[in-house]
């Protein structure tokens, strides 16, 4: 299949998933609009609450509720996505707030060429690699545009449970890079939701997402596990704990579930994008 058609069924599942999004418990949007924000204890300590006044690029931001999550601690934010029903929606739900955000519509890999700014920080949180086409591109876009000296971080679902099926057995290749299918129904915020569309995902091993950031002249301040998500990865073998998180049920085998990488961009000169 062509680039340009998997980005096309990429997008139209994207956009037919975020009215269902905004509207289901795990997005709890409801709360969002009361100042509750949508940011997870771990990203919130780790990249930290001291973001006042520091610019703020949030590739992949779906409908902006996390984006506009840091407006509202300061940051001054940029939402991109490659869905315009999301950038739309994220947009409207800027002005219903009054949180100001910047919010652009463009595929990643075609963001050099939409937007003409550099940042303090760049933050990608959980199911996003899974759409970046090339492990290498996706670091020269983060470090092209860094400000020297800042930071990224992500905190994404683990690679290893790529190995995973639904039901929890080990089925796939850890080293498999994709693009694979994915035609299962439902979306992660509500497995009986009425939506079936192929979407097209590509698998990242650790290793090649440290070495990508590594070759850009990013320095890793430190890489974490965690045995915990948030969403309902494995249905029937996940439980809430008392710090509403999913972890597994089975003590015995707990595996990473998401991890974390801070990094931060050398001061001196690494390749151009
Ligand atoms: C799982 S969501 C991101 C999660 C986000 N932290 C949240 O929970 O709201 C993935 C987002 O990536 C976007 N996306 C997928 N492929 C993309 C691409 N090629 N360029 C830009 N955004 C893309 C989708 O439209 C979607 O909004």
């Amino acid at each position: 299949m062509r680039r340009n058609d998997i980005l096309k069924a990429n997008k139209k599942w994207w956009n037919d998933v975020t009215p269902i999004h905004a509207k289901s418990k795990l997005y709890n949007l409801a709360s969002f609009k009361k100042g509750k924000t949508s940011l997870e204890k771990t990203e919130i300590t780790e990249l930290g609450n001291n973001v006042r006044g520091k610019t703020l690029l949030h590739p992949m931001c779906h409908f902006g509720m996390d984006t506009l999550s840091w407006a509202r601690k300061g940051a001054i934010t940029t939402g991109v996505d490659l869905s315009d029903k999301a950038i739309e929606f994220a947009k409207e739900l800027s002005k219903e707030t009054h949180i100001p955000s910047t919010f652009i519509c463009s595929d990643f890999n075609k963001l050099p060429k939409a937007l003409n700014k550099k940042f303090d920080i760049i933050f990608m949180s959980y199911g996003v690699l899974c759409w970046i086409t090339d492990i290498n591109k996706w670091a020269k876009i983060i470090s092209h545009f860094l400000k020297k000296g800042g930071t990224f971080y992500i905190i994404e679902l683990h690679p290893f449970t790529n190995i995973l099926s639904y039901d929890f057995k080990i089925s796939y290749n850890y080293f498999d890079k994709g693009p694979d299918i994915d035609d299962s129904e439902g979306t992660y915020a509500d497995w009986n939701a009425p939506i079936k569309s192929p979407t097209y995902v590509w698998s990242y091993t650790i290793s090649n997402v440290i070495n990508a950031l590594t070759q850009q002249g990013l320095k890793i301040e430190y890489v974490h596990e965690f045995p915990f998500t948030m969403y309902d990865q494995f249905p029937g073998f996940m439980k809430i704990n008392e710090k509403n998180q999913y972890v597994l049920k089975n003590k015995k085998i707990q595996i990473p579930l998401l991890f974390s990488i801070k990094a931060t961009k050398q001061n001196f000169n690494t390749a151009k994008y």
